[in-house]
């Protein structure tokens, strides 16, 4: 069984940083999302990828390839226009196992693999969605099921007092292959809009099962920040890169920090940094690898991708910079987000 992962999309909600750059390959804890992912589900057994790809998908080839440098096998399923989530399957099909998983590859989860295929085995059905539970179901796709999990409908940005339930899809399924027959070939198709519920009314068993663990779609800057938030308190618990240096502070390799540099957790800190003395940094901020930060230089809810040069003196509060910015000498950033044309390094 392999798995499929939707990495096509223009990410336009996370704009500029994917500007030019698939949102899957967005760093989290300093390592593209997309590399997590795919050594997450490595850990679970899988060893055999596809990956849909459209918006800039030479960011995503170069930096994988084969998959060798993981142990994986990646083959690649490219589209010439967008097709959407399900148009982006039908284009995979090719590639694709008799049963195989799919998964919306901008989510950030810790799913297991094993109870959702177990469900999908038991129910006999033709998919399983991965349920996740939010506190607010009025800005999702809500699904109504019976006792045994199987999903009647779908209810579109439900009014609170009218949602069946607050489980909403978590973007992540089992599907049988010849479910695939009932998306057309080259047409933009979305799986949570049309094929679905086309599935639900033909009878071909959409069933529905709550995963557990952390789960974000890290489709908004909000979203994107909450992450990292949510990392660096441990609400999320992937492991952090470096050694931990009193609680709350991570360090990568061959820093080279100034002993009079203010550290507030929490705060990560990737490889090859360098920090100017009397510079605060934290709390909640991420510095990438390679970054170069001068002297004075205030940074606090901030997340910094690789390689970018922070000048003396300069104040940033709950900024996200993408790869190999500079940042000039006593500017006062609040709240931007910059990212600038440059190439995945891998
Ligand atoms: P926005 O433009 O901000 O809505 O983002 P998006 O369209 O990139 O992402 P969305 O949340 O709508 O899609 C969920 C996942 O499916 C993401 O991982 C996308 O990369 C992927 N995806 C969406 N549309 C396509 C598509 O047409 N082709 C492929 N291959 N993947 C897609």
């Amino acid at each position: 069984m392999n798995a499929l992962l939707l990495a096509g999309g223009l990410g336009t909600r996370l704009r500029p940083l994917t500007e030019n750059l698939p949102k899957p390959m967005a760093l989290v804890a300093n390592r593209p999302w997309l590399e997590h992912l795919i050594v997450h589900l490595k850990k679970q057994g899988i060893r055999h990828f596809v990956i849909a790809v459209k918006h800039y998908p030479e960011v995503i080839e170069n930096y994988f390839g084969t998959g060798e440098k993981w142990g994986v096998n990646i083959q690649y399923a490219v589209e010439q226009t967008l097709l959407g989530t399900a148009g982006a399957i039908k284009n995979a099909e090719p590639y694709l196992d008799d049963r195989f998983i799919v998964i919306n590859a901008d989510i950030v989860h810790e799913i297991e693999i094993e109870p959702l295929l177990a469900f999908h085995k038991r129910h006999g059905g033709g998919v399983t969605i991965g349920l996740t539970e939010v506190d607010d179901p009025t800005h999702y796709g809500v699904v109504e099921q019976d006792g045994e999990g199987r999903i009647l409908r779908f209810v579109e940005k439900p009014r609170l007092e009218e949602a069946p339930s607050n489980r909403i899809n978590a973007g992540i399924y089992v599907m049988d292959k010849e479910m695939l027959r009932y998306i057309p070939e080259q047409q933009e198709v979305s799986i949570e809009r049309e094929t679905f519920p086309l599935l639900i009314e033909k009878g071909e068993g959409v069933y529905g099962t709550v995963i557990s663990g952390y789960w974000m779609d890290m489709g908004t800057k909000e979203r994107y920040r909450r992450i990292h938030w949510d990392l660096l308190n441990r609400a999320y618990r992937l492991p952090l890169p470096g050694r931990q240096n009193g609680k709350g502070i991570w360090i990568g390799k061959n820093c080279d920090i100034h002993s009079g540099v203010l550290l507030i957790p929490p705060v990560l800190i990737g490889d090859n940094v360098k920090i100017g003395e009397r510079s605060i940094i934290g709390p909640f901020s991420v510095i990438g690898n390679d970054c170069v930060i001068g002297k004075h230089v205030r940074c606090a809810e901030t997340i910094m991708w690789d390689r970018c040069l922070a000048h003396n003196g300069v104040v940033m509060n709950n900024c996200i910079f993408g790869y190999d910015l500079e940042i000039g000498s006593k500017h006062i950033l609040h709240e931007a987000v910059m990212s600038r044309i440059g190439v995945l390094q891998a």
